[in-house]
């Protein structure tokens, strides 16, 4: 097999990247976090993004340990992407058509040959509509700014406030809105421990490899 592709889905806090992260730890496959291009670019250029700023703009993204590492300028600046002020920038700009067909070329150049597991939303609808297992992620919006803010150290309310706007923006826009994709297995992380749900994704990922192999 020269390329198996898992895509997982979901809105902020939803446990994408913990369960993405697992699956490159335990299971070799390769993370792609295709957030983090949206976020590279905010935190770069800002809200005032263009074309030419974007072309203009010395950014490469490294798979290194299994995930990706983003560096500006010839600077690793992965650290500097998390948090909700730079998710906030990242999911405005992500409503524009060329940034998105930008983060879109930039992730499916990454993944090319070997086992991948890429989140975002929209990998399973429109990255990889093609990808072997697509997952899809929820949770209540309370428990999903309470992880939040536990990953990022920020104040619970302002999490909660920002990513509730940030879920509206996202499944609002008018390109490639965050939807649950066809075909997708959802799992509602709500109350479930982070091995949980790892176990039931693992568990979906096994039984459609299993299936095609069969
Ligand atoms: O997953 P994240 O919180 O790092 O993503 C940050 C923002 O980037 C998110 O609010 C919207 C945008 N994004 C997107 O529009 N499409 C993706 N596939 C991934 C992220």
């Amino acid at each position: 097999m020269d390329r198996f592709i898992v895509t997982i889905d979901g809105p902020a806090g939803s446990g994408k990247s913990t369960i993405a992260k697992l699956l490159a730890e335990r299971d070799g496959f390769v993370h792609i976090n295709s957030g983090a291009v949206y976020r590279a670019l905010a935190f770069a250029l800002g809200e005032s993004v263009d074309e030419e700023r974007i072309k203009g703009l010395d950014l490469e993204l490294r798979i290194e340990n299994s995930s990706i590492v983003v560096y500006i300028d010839g600077r690793d600046v992965t650290g500097k992407l998390i948090g909700e002020n730079v998710g906030k920038v990242a999911s405005k700009v992500a409503k524009l058509g060329f940034v998105r067909d930008y983060v879109n070329e930039r992730v499916r150049e990454l993944a090319k040959n070997g086992k991948f597991v890429i989140d975002g939303r929209d990998c399973g609808s429109v990255i990889f509509p093609y990808a072997d297992v697509k997952i899809f992620l929820d949770a209540d919006l309370k428990e999903r700014a309470r992880r939040r803010s536990l990953e990022t150290g920020e104040d619970f309310n302002e999490v909660l406030k920002v990513i509730e706007k940030r879920d509206k923006q996202d499944r609002e826009r008018d390109i490639a809105p965050l939807v649950k994709p066809q075909g997708a297995y959802e799992v509602d992380t709500t109350g479930k421990g982070i091995e949980e749900v790892y176990e039931e994704v693992k568990d979906i990922i096994r039984r459609v490899y299993d299936n095609r192999n069969r």
